[in-house]
């Protein structure tokens, strides 16, 4: 399975991601993980990536593209991927067909999740992310047992800085500027799928799954 996750911040690409790369057995490949590692290992690609994530812009396609296409030569590739945030442009979507098309591996489907705005922000302004794992809760609707430690390994609980009021506004417009357009590419290529991403997580997981068969 190829596929490609797309919705707006907060719609839980990451949180059905791992379902989903558990379901199909293939590598969940972020590219906003990828560059909160760098951050976190204080890289140059990880200094040049702050300075726009801070702000909820784009990191340039210039710098994106080239470490998805990377990516994507790694063995766990072999047989099938799922890209999280990934293409987010029109400039990125013609990149990856390109890739795509030199290696002989189309894509299969392209998952849309929809949800409102009121919805998205409670989401995002509740996440809080684990500092050793990466692994993503909510102070709300999926809390951890102990108030700011992670159920899965212990570690620190923290608010990414792109969560903050302020810095959500801003993706928002980046994603119906630049990304949402991307959804009517692949409606056009036949391959887009859209689900609710509204309910239960396990419910979500579902409906992903029947939608992908
Ligand atoms: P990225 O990390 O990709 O962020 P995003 O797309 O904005 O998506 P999020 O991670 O915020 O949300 P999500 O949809 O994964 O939701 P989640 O499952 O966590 O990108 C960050 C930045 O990196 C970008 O702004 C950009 O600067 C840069 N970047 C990344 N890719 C790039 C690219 N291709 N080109 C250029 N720049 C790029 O869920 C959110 C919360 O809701 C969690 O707390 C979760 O517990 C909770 N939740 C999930 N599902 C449910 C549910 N069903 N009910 C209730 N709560 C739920």
């Amino acid at each position: 399975m190829r596929l490609i996750l797309v919705g707006p911040p907060g719609a839980g690409k990451g949180t059905q991601a791992v379902h989903l790369a558990s379901n199909f057995s293939i590598p969940h490949i972020s590219t906003g993980d990828i560059f909160r590692f760098n951050i976190k290992g204080e890289t140059e690609l990880g200094l040049l990536a702050k300075s726009y994530m801070d702000k909820g812009n784009l990191v340039p396609d210039s710098v994106t593209n080239d470490m998805v296409k990377d990516r994507l030569t790694h063995p766990d590739t072999k047989n099938g991927f799922l890209l999280d945030g990934y293409p987010r442009n029109i400039e990125q979507a013609d990149f990856l067909a390109n890739v795509l098309k030199e290696n002989g591996t189309p894509l299969d489907a392209v998952l849309e999740f929809s949800l409102e705005n009121a919805e998205i922000i409670k989401r995002l302004a509740g996440r809080r992310v684990c500092r050793g794992c990466g692994a993503t809760s909510h102070v709300e609707f999926d809390k951890p047992k102990v108030s700011g430690i992670c159920d899965a390994c212990g570690g620190e609980l923290y608010q990414r800085d792109d969560d903050k009021e302020e810095v959500i506004a801003n993706r928002l417009a980046v994603y119906a500027e630049q990304t949402a357009p991307i959804i009517n590419y692949y409606k056009q290529a036949g391959i887009l799928k859209t689900i609710s991403a509204v309910g239960e997580v396990s419910d979500i997981a579902a409906r992903a799954i029947a939608a992908l068969k």
